[in-house]
């Protein structure tokens, strides 16, 4: 069948069944509840069955598993029109095969794995009776204090637009109804990553220009590769909280952008507009937001208690509940739950496709090119396989955090820890193991994360204590291997830092190994890009390993012992201290660009502009060395491609890949332009002494942006290309766009 004549079809029968639906049904439609979970799975409670029988619950998070998805459905089957329940989750980096949190994964620069990962955890979500997941979660963020940027893709909008296409596509397949596909649902809709200060649901206020230009791109790229669902922010935008923001929602999401799936709200976000001050109650803010074209109510009951008088008011129309409906029924529709409301709950499926060992091998290929090399001096790394080991610190043996935040239906007993990876592949060498210290000293901070799901266990011995077994470990060894961080639950929602140093209890072991004498290799595990302005200046070699899901142990001894040499890059800047915020490689150039002779330059008194890794930062156990920039052409016709050569040489010992990096910048614009904007990179495997020359392609679009009159164009003139093995260390040419 055609799409057109598929399309004719699906809107025929929604038809006819909106046509049969009473209010209060329809309103159900627009309703979603979570279901309770508890630590031996989720359970069915009462009033939710009364709603589910009732009609007055079309959608259900927070369920999953063959099993109780299927009670819930047949439920659903009990209602006068038998329509089926949406079942959706936070699906955010593998569903029960954990992957690395996305801010890590995103360190690959590889879209086919973006898109495999997502791909797996669909097809897991779906075999575990799901059908939408909260993902992808594609907020640009500058500022590494969120702890959100944790499940983002870091401060890039270009790769931001390039995950977004890639997570869309692996959720979604090529077709909805696919018994391995799910909905995807594009969030947090929009600027989330903006939050004043970096403290989550903060405030985020910024011009147009900014918005369209840097933080927009990658919600529209989702929404252009196809991305089912839409779920609003928390946030305000230029005022007006994004539920109720009608611009946002109809004039740019539907009328600009086209786009046809349906939007749901984030937790509760309608009533929390009555905070945000724009409604006195739940009628005023539930008006708000149906009138700016917000679908459906995520577990605020919203639409439920005040639809029909919203109606009855006539502040809605019953068209305008339609469309809502209408957009919810389709998504059953294309999902094949129509005709078949059970055919995600299927044990025999889920028990042979969930967290299997083809999946688990996908997981740890991942997470090894998720690891970002800082520092290797001395060529401490890779590890050798023999002699004695001494894996010491709060994260070495420690599965629970492994998993990071957002590992909803994760288990984190299936993780490998550190200790356990490196005990695996050490070949001959002895492994011995320390705590060393606690994850952390603070007791508030312990207390705080406690209450709230983590479970940090405390080591009852002294700090002294614990250091002193460490170094008596760390005097027998010829290598230390040092795993610190921070606990899974000091990134993601809710858990901003204002300090980005590791916790300050795991400094005095850190230095106590130092102080051995021993080679030391620094492990990290966190979902912050860290401080780590001391760290750099005294350890030899640091490596950054994120949260890397249930292979974690592994993947980390894989880069250690060099079976897998790193290549990871970074697509935030790790700042060097805190007041650099927000400190980001693709800034304006000022009026007065940093100069060292000139005091009245921009500038810190006690600190460098830059970042202490910029963005596209890694290294690898071999060195590369680039050379031969070449343009095809120094003067370019409006609407030509330019094409840009570059030899990059494996000028090391080892062989390896190396993310070739193009940056572009325009010279003079009608609105300023940043000193650099990440236009293409190119992986490329390299053996040892090997050279290859890459091609580049800078096409009309990669010179576009918006210009005075917010038209999305380019302007002649002169542009210089970068190009290099990440945001600071570049070669470059220039050339200029001519007028004709
Ligand atoms: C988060 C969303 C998430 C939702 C449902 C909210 O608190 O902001 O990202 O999808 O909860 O769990």
């Amino acid at each position: 069948m055609s799409t057109t004549a598929a399309d004719a079809k699906m809107n025929a029968f929604v038809s006819s069944l909106l046509a049969k639906m009473t209010l209060d049904e329809k309103l159900g439609q627009l309703n979603l509840l979570t279901s309770d979970m508890d630590v031996t799975g989720p359970s069915i409670r009462a009033s939710y069955k009364q709603d589910i029988l009732a009609g007055r619950c079309g959608n259900i998070f927070n369920a999953y598993t063959p099993q109780y998805t299927r009670q819930l459905q047949e439920l659903a089957m009990q209602t006068r029109l038998k329509i089926p329940l949406l079942f959706g989750f936070d699906v955010i980096h593998g569903h029960k095969t954990i992957f690395p949190i996305p801010l890590g994964e995103a360190c690959t620069w590889d879209m086919a794995l973006l898109e495999k990962s997502a791909h797996v955890a669909a097809a897991e979500a779906a075999a575990d009776g799901l059908h939408w997941t909260y993902s992808p979660m594609v907020d640009i963020a500058r500022d590494p204090r969120w702890g959100r940027v944790a499940e983002g893709v870091g401060e890039d909008t270009w790769y931001g637009v390039q995950v977004a296409k890639a997570k869309v596509k692996g959720y979604q397949g090529t077709q909805l109804g696919a018994n391995n596909a799910v909905l995807a649902c594009v969030k947090h809709f929009a600027l989330y990553g903006a939050v004043e200060a970096g403290r989550d649901y903060n405030t985020v206020d910024m011009s147009r220009r900014q918005m369209y230009q840097f933080y927009l791109p990658p919600y529209k790229a989702a929404v252009d590769a196809g991305v089912a669902s839409v779920m609003t922010s928390f946030n305000e935008v230029d005022g007006i909280p994004a539920t109720a923001n009608k611009w946002l929602m109809t004039d740019l999401l539907r009328k600009e952008w086209g786009f046809k799936g349906f939007v749901v709200t984030d937790y509760t976000a309608i009533n929390e507009m009555i905070n945000h001050g724009v409604g006195a109650n739940t009628y005023d803010v539930g008006n708000l937001a149906l009138n700016a074209g917000v679908d459906m109510d995520m577990q605020g009951s919203v639409y439920i208690s005040e639809g029909k008088k919203l109606l009855d008011d006539k502040k809605i129309t019953i068209a305008q509940i339609n469309t809502a409906v209408a957009r919810v029924l389709e998504a059953k529709y294309k999902l094949g739950l129509f005709d078949d409301p059970f055919k995600f709950s299927d044990s025999a499926r889920a028990a042979k496709e969930i967290l299997n060992a083809e999946n688990r091998a996908a997981s740890r290929d991942i997470a090894k090119r998720s690891i970002v090399l800082l520092k290797n001096e001395q060529q401490v790394l890779p590890l050798k396989k023999s002699g004695t080991i001494a894996v010491v610190g709060p994260l070495a043996n420690d599965q629970r955090d492994m998993i990071g935040t957002w590992s909803a239906a994760g288990d984190w007993h299936k993780a490998v820890s550190i200790l356990d990876g490196v005990k695996a592949q050490a070949g001959n060498a002895t492994v011995l193991y320390a705590k060393g210290c606690n994850i952390l000293g603070d007791s508030v901070l312990i207390k705080k994360l406690n209450a709230f799901g983590g479970n940090i266990e405390l080591d009852p011995r002294t700090p002294q204590q614990l250091i002193d077994e460490a170094i008596a470990t760390a005097s027998k060894a010829d290598v230390v291997v040092v795993a610190l961080g921070e606990t899974c639950g000091m990134s993601g929602e809710a858990a901003s830092r204002s300090d980005l140093d590791i916790p300050e209890n795991q400094r005095p072991l850190l230095e106590a190994m130092l102080k051995t004498g021993k080679p030391v290799v620094l492990l990290l595990s966190n979902g912050h890009p860290l401080t780590l302005t001391w760290e750099d200046a005294h350890v030899p070699a640091i490596l950054e390993t994120w949260f890397l899901g249930t292979e974690a142990g592994n993947a980390i001894a894989d880069v250690l012992f060099g079976d897998y040499n790193p290549a990871g890059k970074l697509t935030m800047s790790f700042p060097r201290v805190v007041g650099q915020i927000p400190v980001y490689y693709n800034h304006k150039n000022t009026g007065r660009p940093f100069n060292e002779a000139n005091k009245y330059s921009s500038k810190y008194l006690d600190v460098a502009n830059d970042p202490l890794y910029p963005f596209g930062y890694g290294l690898s156990y071999t060195t590369f060395t680039y050379s031969n920039l070449q343009l095809d052409a120094t003067k370019l016709a409006p609407g030509k491609t330019l094409g840009v050569t570059v030899t990059v040489t494996n000028s090391g010992s080892y062989d390896g890949e190396e993310v070739a990096q193009l940056y572009l910048r325009d010279l003079v614009g009608s609105v300023t332009r940043p000193v650099k904007e990440l236009k293409g990179f190119q992986k490329v495997m390299l053996r040892k002494g090997e050279s290859k020359t890459l091609h580049f392609n800078i096409t009309p679009e990669d010179l576009k942006f918006y210009d005075k009159d917010m038209k999305w164009t380019s302007e002649p003139g002169d542009f210089t290309v970068f190009v290099g093995g990440n945001s600071r260390d570049v070669s470059s040419a220039d050339f200029t766009l001519l007028e004709k």
